[in-house]
């Protein structure tokens, strides 16, 4: 398949048929997110396959409990965007995305960069933290991509974060690593339509 067909006609998919992704084609996404670009090459990823339906449920589960706790301390009705967190639910795969953070708070000379120009307290993103964000990005896209090219529907996840901590204490993920995202991935049984997007006068300028 061209990349360039992949990359147009990919969809967040959020409703999933319930066969299984051999274990071949899981290896083939991963491989794909490996070589994807990354900050010095630092190679930020990790994933966790999940087909275990115990521990895709528990996470769903831990989802919901921990929206409906939080919203409950807000003292409101558990919002919609608990449910949103949910689009995982079907899928017969999914990936858990952790991140090793750049370390660039412990770099000598950015500690020094920072003490001179009297940035102590900025966020450390605005100076490139988020390097390692980037690259898992980039290998995400990869194996999206690529399980859209195996047949495969897919959706890019956000950690919602009232349920981040619990998340990684089920999966056991410490520090220095992060869950960053869940990709639920099988076949579709939906065929959703390209959102909008901005055209792409809007969104760019030449600088001949
Ligand atoms: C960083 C990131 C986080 C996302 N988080 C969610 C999410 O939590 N729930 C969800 O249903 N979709 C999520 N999405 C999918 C977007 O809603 C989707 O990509 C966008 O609406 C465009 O649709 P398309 O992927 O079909 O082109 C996320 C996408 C990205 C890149």
């Amino acid at each position: 398949m061209e990349v360039r067909h992949a990359i147009q006609e990919r969809r967040s998919i959020r409703r999933f048929k319930s066969d299984a992704v051999p274990v071949a084609d899981i290896e083939k996404m991963v491989y794909a997110a490996s070589l994807a670009p990354s900050g010095g090459n630092m190679q930020p990823w990790q994933f966790l396959a999940i087909t275990n339906k115990e521990c895709r449920d528990a996470l769903a589960r831990i989802i919901h409990d921990e929206g409906v706790k939080f919203s409950h301390d807000m003292g409101q009705a558990m919002p919609h965007f608990i449910v949103t967190s949910l689009v995982f639910t079907t899928a017969p795969l999914v990936f858990a995305v952790m991140m090793t953070p750049f370390p660039l708070e412990e770099d000598s000379w950015f500690q020094a960069f920072r003490k001179r120009k009297n940035l102590e307290g900025r966020s450390i993103d605005r100076y490139g933290g988020f390097v390692s964000v980037m690259g898992v990005a980039a290998a995400i896209e990869n194996l999206l991509l690529t399980a859209y090219d195996l047949g495969y529907g897919s959706c890019w996840v956000r950690i919602p974060y009232y349920a981040k901590d619990a998340l990684e204490r089920f999966l056991n993920i410490e520090a220095p690593r992060e869950l960053v995202a869940l990709l639920p991935v099988g076949i579709a049984d939906t065929n959703p339509r390209m959102p909008p997007r901005k055209p792409i006068q809007d969104i760019f300028a030449l600088v001949e």
